[in-house]
């Protein structure tokens, strides 16, 4: 398998759209930006197969040997993002439907039916022939399959949709009697006597049957991922020495990454945080979950060297933005920073989305200017390739549970997203590092796990959980967690039935908040404000350490501890601000002396992001100032500042920049 040897850095490159002189003139520029890696063909099926019976490679050809000669890494799409119009116009029917039961038409992109045969048999045909051509080219170093699956299309209502879901339900439930029981059909006069009679969670009167539209989640899932797989599996007949991944989004609801992300090689993530926003936590907690899925370096596949056009107000990067949030993805594990795109539209959809090279001079642009100093110094970042990032804690993560969290008809509206994003807001102030685990994963490894919001989960999990903490490990959940099952089913015998006994506890009532209510709790002679949710908790065997301070709650208990075995399970009844959660951590933190990995390398506490990536015989610091003043950070060994090309031991780091120090395990510091 080729390996990533230098750190990646380029762009979407759309060529289709420009003269050859332009592309000329695109490759003088790469060079001066220091682009050494570029996406290309991602929307290149109708230039290499005008029409059904016609495969024309011409240009790809020319394009793949230029770029290969001006020593330009190639990330190469099998083009199968955009079907071309003479393919819809042949088969309108691989066109997805609307819930109002709305054919889509051409003129887009993304704009085939996740079961689709005709889609998939065209998708892998093209797949096959730039296999074929091009897998031995030694210009290619990834296979770039589709683009941002789901993005658009996360469902369809057609009859081949609702027959295939027949028929994958029945490979899940094997018999109807099953089915019925895990959808609790016995409630509404639901139950199906037969597969045929199960609709699409289409229109409905009313609420739909949540065990039945948690499983279209997965089967949307699972549809768009055998699309992947035949696209792979086209290409893979060909090709074994070329890497595989498709561009994930992060914080995509509709694409369970932990799933996908066994059948590629690489991870990656399209990285589009609000420039208005100063401390995007939902972005920066997304470069650790994309790492996550295989526990393994990752990249950017795309992000905006300045604005998107598709926000209401799409703001620009200040200066140095860019360069910040795109360290805060190499500190997090990236070994790889793209842009989409390289040169900026003159006509399309997209011609107001800020490239590398803008419509105006890139001699003249700040843009351009900031993306070729960035790309020029990345060149000092070998080191940084295909080393670890190193996690103090693990936070549980399951896109199933984000299904069944937002589904309707609770006892309140709660975003996990958000909820994620206030804990890991909380997390990053201190300086403690994570990793995103799934359910099923091992866990052993962390001293500290926290499983937020995590209302489903399955009965192994609880049981999991109950053996980590007897064994001495640290555990912290929240509200409205460990609630169902996989199938949406409440454990019964009092909530959270999943985490009672560990948590040594009993939730009797919820008492959720309107938006404008809030309550108080107090904490360690402290007073906080509680969000969205309290609830009626009574004490089993656990501790006391909030209570809620309120006239229908007066006295109840808030947060919990118990001691189970030789652990302890900790409890949150209700949504704290990011900086009251800080103190609740920081005392979980202290009583259960759990230690960080970078203070084996600075002393104390401070505001700038400190994380830590290891290589072979060396570590490397990352320190991240986002705030607006310069830090003074005393080193406890003497490192290697990889940016100033100096040795030091202590250091400032100003407003906005960026630090990594080297520490070898060996005495020479370089
Ligand atoms: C996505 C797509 C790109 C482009 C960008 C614009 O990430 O993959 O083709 O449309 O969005 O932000
Ligand atoms: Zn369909």
């Amino acid at each position: 398998m080729k390996k990533q040897t230098q750190m990646y850095y380029g762009a979407d490159y759309n060529p289709e759209q420009w003269s050859k002189e332009v592309i000329l003139e695109d490759m003088v520029l790469m060079k001066e930006a220091g682009v050494n890696y570029v996406s290309i063909n991602i929307f290149g099926w109708v230039s290499i197969q005008p029409n059904e019976t016609t495969f024309d490679f011409d240009f790809l050809d020319w394009l793949i040997d230029l770029l290969y000669k001006n020593d330009i890494m190639i990330d190469l799409a099998n083009g199968t993002a955009s079907p071309p119009a003479w393919l819809v116009h042949k088969y309108p029917d691989m066109m997805p439907m609307t819930v109002h039961g709305n054919r889509l038409v051409h003129g887009s992109r993304q704009h085939y039916c996740p079961t689709s045969d005709v889609y998939r048999q065209y998708a892998a045909a093209l797949s096959s022939e730039v296999a074929k051509r091009y897998h031995d080219h030694p210009g290619i170093v990834m296979w770039h399959i589709n683009n941002e699956y789901t993005c658009h299309i996360h469902e369809c209502y057609c009859d081949r949709c609702r027959s295939r879901f027949q028929q994958w339900l029945k490979e899940k439930y094997q018999t109807i009697a099953t089915l019925n029981s895990a959808w609790s059909t016995t409630f509404w006069s639901q139950s199906y006597g037969d597969w045929h009679e199960i609709y699409l969670p289409e229109e409905m009167p009313t609420f739909k049957n949540p065990a039945q539209q948690l499983d279209y989640a997965r089967f949307i899932s699972a549809m768009n991922l055998e699309i992947y797989q035949i696209e792979k599996a086209a290409i893979a007949a060909y090709s074994k020495e070329i890497p595989f991944m498709t561009n994930l989004m992060g914080l995509h609801k509709y694409v369970d990454g932990f799933k996908w992300a066994t059948e590629m090689d690489v991870v990656s993530w399209n990285s589009y945080p609000n420039p208005f926003n100063e401390m995007p936590y939902p972005q920066f907690l997304a470069n650790d979950l994309t790492r996550s899925l295989k526990k393994k370096p990752f990249l950017i596949m795309e992000q905006a060297p300045s604005a998107v056009n598709w926000r209401a107000v799409n703001g620009a990067k200040k200066a140095g933005q860019m360069r910040l949030w795109s360290y805060e993805a190499i500190a997090h594990g990236s070994d790889g920073i793209m842009f989409f795109q390289w040169r900026q539209s003159k006509g399309g959809a997209e011609k107001f989305h800020s490239a590398v090279v803008p419509h105006g001079e890139p001699k003249e642009s700040r843009v351009f200017k900031e993306s070729c100093q960035f790309g020029n110094e990345l060149k000092k970042l070998q080191a940084v390739v295909g080393t670890t990032f190193i996690a103090d804690a693990a936070i549980v993560f399951d896109w199933e549970n984000w299904w069944a969290l937002e589904l309707d008809a609770k006892p309140r509206k709660l975003k996990y997203i958000h909820q994620l994003s206030r804990l890991y807001e909380a997390l990053s102030g201190l300086n403690l590092t994570v990793d995103f685990v799934h359910p099923d994963e091992d866990i052993s490894g962390y001293s500290f796990v926290i499983a937020p919001n995590l209302y489903s989960a399955s009965s192994s999990f609880g049981k999991k959980i109950e053996e980590y903490v007897t064994r001495g490990g640290i555990f912290l959940t929240n509200f409205f967690s460990g609630i169902v099952n996989e199938h949406d089913q409440v454990y019964l015998g009092g909530y959270p039935g999943l985490f009672k006994d560990v948590l040594g506890l009993t939730v009797e009532e919820f008492y959720p908040l309107k938006d404008s209510m809030h309550g108080q709790i107090s904490f360690d002679g402290q007073t906080f404000t509680t969000h969205l949710w309290e609830e009626v908790i009574h004490l089993d065997h656990a501790t006391a350490l909030a209570h809620f301070n309120n006239d229908h709650l007066p006295g109840v208990p808030a947060i919990t501890s118990n001691q189970y075995g030789d652990g302890y399970a900790y409890y949150i009844g209700t949504e704290l601000a990011p900086a009251d959660l800080a103190i609740v951590l920081t005392k979980i933190i202290q009583d259960n002396d759990l230690h960080k990995a970078t203070e084996e390398f600075i002393e104390g506490t401070t505001p700038v992001s400190v994380t830590c990536r290891k290589g072979k015989d060396y570590s490397l610091l990352f320190l991240l100032n986002h705030t607006d003043s310069t830090h003074q950070i005393v080193l406890k060994k003497k490192g290697y500042s990889i940016l100033d090309e100096t040795n030091v031991t202590e250091l400032e780091v100003d407003a906005k920049n960026v630090q990594i120090i080297k520490f070898s395990h060996t005495s020479d510091h370089k």
